[in-house]
């Protein structure tokens, strides 16, 4: 069994070695194969996603990655970024899940992830207008609302919808479809919501969501906004799944180069990945609520600084491998 492990740029590598550790002394058994993506990539190969990195992950069990972005290739015309979306589309990891907890708080966002603005018609027309389209195909939108039903029905039975039915046609298909399968889930209860009062709320009374579905961009905002209101970026993970094949399990939150190298980074939102990953990638729950639990007693005893406390990237994952009774090595 073995588990593809793309460390990433800035404080990518940092939260990625203590994911690494921690996952190699839950499960031993698993073969951890670390490959080069993202801006390491572009400098040793040339391009974010090298040939044997994607089939590499197209043959694991599942990929942990950690962030990607460089402020050196910001203006590039080959960036990180591009190594990312190509990933993600490559292995069709169409539902991303993104959970928020907190106390009173405990949603999910479930993203679209290959598709929308991010991966639509774009060009220069000879005036120089430069366009991003926001394209889906109906079974794209019909797939990801069912997965969205699905959880909801596995939870609490709420699902909010979140589009921008009032202007965009694309959120008009997406709103018809999620009523028109509303009738097959008549457990869960299901409320549309617009995009711009969805931020709003989840500011002012994120207590209310189960599971928000949501398109690509949408889902991109949202959960940076969701993470936020639980304690932020530092702690949130996410999943991204297929129907079949390797999943990718990737914290929420980006390459923070204004911390980089400091030794300061909180990897809890690396961490709880490599717990989703036990969870749908390996299928071992329990080692995945251990491992969680564990990261939530390093949030009080070992705080970083973006939680307000003073621990090192080391220190917390200390903390967190104390806990879970991980004193090897
Ligand atoms: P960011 O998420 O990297 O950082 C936003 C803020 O949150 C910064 O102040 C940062 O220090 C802080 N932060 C983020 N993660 C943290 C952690 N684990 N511990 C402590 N503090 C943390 O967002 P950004 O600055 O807008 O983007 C930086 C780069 O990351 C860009 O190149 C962007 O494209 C990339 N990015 C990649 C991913 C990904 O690979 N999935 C996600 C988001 C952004
Ligand atoms: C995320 C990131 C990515 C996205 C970027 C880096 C392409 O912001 O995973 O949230 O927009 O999906
Ligand atoms: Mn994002």
């Amino acid at each position: 069994m073995t588990v593809v492990v793309l460390p990433g740029d800035g404080i990518g590598p940092e939260v990625t070695a203590a994911a690494t550790r921690v996952l190699s002394e839950l499960a031993p058994d698993v073969d951890l194969e670390e490959h080069q993506f993202g801006a390491a990539a572009i400098r040793a190969a040339g391009t974010p996603l090298p040939d044997d990195t994607l089939s590499a992950c197209r043959s694991a069990q599942a990929v942990l990655k950690g962030p990607v972005g460089d402020p050196e290739f910001d203006a590039a015309e080959v960036r990180p970024e591009q190594g990312l979306l190509r990933l993600r589309s490559e292995l069709g990891v169409y539902a991303n899940l993104r959970p928020a907890r907190a106390d009173g708080i405990d949603l999910v966002i479930v993203r679209e992830l290959v598709g929308g603005l991010y991966y639509g018609e774009r060009g220069v027309r000879p005036d120089g207008t430069v366009y991003d389209t926001c394209e889906y195909h109906p079974d794209q939108v019909e797939r990801i609302l069912r997965h969205g039903f699905e959880l909801a029905r596995s939870r609490e039975g709420r699902l909010t919808s979140v589009d921008k039915a009032n202007v965009l046609d694309t959120s008009r298909l997406w709103r018809r479809t999620a009523h028109r399968l509303a009738e097959e889930y008549p457990d869960v209860a299901l409320t549309d919501m617009l995009v711009d009062n969805a931020a709003m709320q989840l500011a002012t009374a994120p207590g209310q969501f189960d599971v928000v579905v949501t398109d690509n961009m949408f889902g991109d905002i949202l959960s940076d906004l969701a993470a936020a209101v639980t304690g932020g970026l530092g702690l949130a993970p996410s999943a991204s799944l297929s129907d079949h094949g390797p999943g990718l399990f990737e914290p929420v939150h980006g390459s923070a180069p204004d911390i980089a190298g400091h030794g300061i980074a909180n990897p809890a939102a690396m961490l709880l990945s490599v717990a989703l990953l036990l969870e749908h990638g390996l299928h071992r729950p329990d080692d995945a609520a251990a491992l969680a639990g564990a990261v939530e007693h390093a949030v009080t005893a070992a705080p970083t600084p973006d939680l307000g406390g003073s621990a090192g990237t080391d220190e917390f994952a200390s903390a967190v491998r104390g806990a879970l009774q991980l004193t090897r090595g």
